[in-house]
């Protein structure tokens, strides 16, 4: 599709074609910042790169989403105000030749199926399948762990959002028909494989994150306020809320202001529900899996207060059909999407079940997508 696109705007065929894949995360939400532990699955939607070698160091790029065209040249990259789209190429582009990675003049088109704002990480794939197509066009060899610490780099100091890093590993490191389980820390990681008898279902509420940006770095802030305090407290070096223990937040609780308190609540208990959720999965208990999703889900809506009255929908709806093992908000929250362990031979109708039962609650079309866990850019390029 992307390569015919390329033949028809350039007129000749791609030297490379890139994949880089959306996520979904099964649990282990707003921990990544918090140098905690995530569960991500990359999903079967994604954004290709095609592209060409030319002979000087102007790019082309088309965007077959957007529909538009953009030309920049390589020494002398800026950010653009408009064609927004071209940024994460650009600030790609501009850190590849900032770490001393001599890139060449290039046609590109990209584009994919990756909903966009609704919690699913386009905009990492966006920027992974940019730093995967350099990597593979030039043959740079780029060690994978800098390929997504790029790709986030770009995110945070070129496109002006202050994510984590999980979005861009799991795009770069997904596998299929398995999970990723990341320490945020040190980032190692490990593939957990999932059970062909269940689902992912991903469940989009159609409301776009508009809350999302400004409320995250409010939560930003307000984590590493807890950490203040909390270290104050523990007389032992707490550097994130991963080195705060449940003994300890229970300890802090009367030191602290409630809504701070509950905000590392959050956190905390979502990194032990990740851990143990982890090891289920190994050992296949599908049940408590989905029970710990369940309480990802309370403690998101009511401790960390990034849910909304449409992922709450979904998940009140979820809860009651057939097949369904957990159901709880993914993502930053406040928009986007739901994710739903389903009992394989339930997942088709419970996606027709759910956006039903949406559509006469909420008056919204919710759309479901019954997902594939599929490799990341590095692992299929
Ligand atoms: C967004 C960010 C991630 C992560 C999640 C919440 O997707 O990009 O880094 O913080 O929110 O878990």
């Amino acid at each position: 599709m992307i390569e015919q696109k390329f033949r028809q705007i350039f007129g000749s065929s791609p030297e490379v074609v890139v994949r880089a894949p959306g996520r979904v995360n099964l649990i282990g939400e707003h921990t990544d910042y918090n140098d905690g532990f995530v569960l991500p699955a990359a999903i079967d939607r994604a954004i290709t790169y095609a592209g060409r070698r030319r002979a000087h160091r102007h790019v082309r790029a088309y965007s077959n989403d957007f529909q538009a065209s953009v030309e920049f040249d390589l020494d002398d990259i800026q950010k653009a105000g408009e064609n927004t789209w071209s940024n994460f190429l650009r600030g790609v582009s501009k850190f590849l030749e900032a770490d001393g990675h001599r890139l060449v003049g290039a046609d590109i088109a990209f584009g994919g199926d990756v909903p966009r704002e609704a919690g699913l990480s386009s905009s990492a794939a966006v920027e992974v399948g940019a730093t995967a197509f350099w990597n593979k066009l030039l043959g740079l060899g780029l060690d994978p762990v800098y390929v997504v610490k790029l790709s986030r780099r770009t995110e945070n100091e070129f496109v002006g959002v202050p994510c984590g890093i999980m979005d861009q590993f799991i795009s770069a490191l997904g596998r299929r028909d398995h999970a990723l389980f990341l320490d945020c820390r040190d980032l190692t990681y490990r593939h957990v494989p999932l059970r062909a008898d269940v689902k992912i279902v991903v469940c989009n509420s159609g409301v776009k994150r508009a809350l999302a940006q400004s409320e995250y770095e409010v939560r930003l802030k307000q984590c590493r306020e807890a950490v203040e305090k909390i270290a104050a407290g523990t007389g032992r070096t707490v550097k994130s809320l991963r080195d705060v223990q449940p003994s300890d937040i229970e300890a802090a609780k009367s030191t602290m202001d409630n809504l701070l308190w509950r905000r590392a609540h959050h956190v905390v208990s979502e990194n032990e529900r990740t851990l143990e959720a982890v090891e289920v999965l190994q050992g296949g208990n599908v049940e408590r899996f989905g029970e710990l999703m369940n309480q990802s889900h309370e403690s998101l809506r009511d401790d960390y207060e990034v849910s909304s009255k449409e992922l709450d929908t979904l998940v009140v709806l979820a809860r009651q059909q057939r097949g369904i093992l957990g159901a709880r908000m993914t993502g930053a929250g406040f928009g986007g999407c739901t994710v739903n362990l389903v009992r394989a031979d339930a997942a088709e109708s419970f996606a027709q079940a759910v956006a039903d039962g949406y559509e006469k609650v909420v008056g919204l079309k919710s759309e479901t997508y019954v997902c594939q866990a599929s490799d990341g850019a590095l692992i299929s390029a």
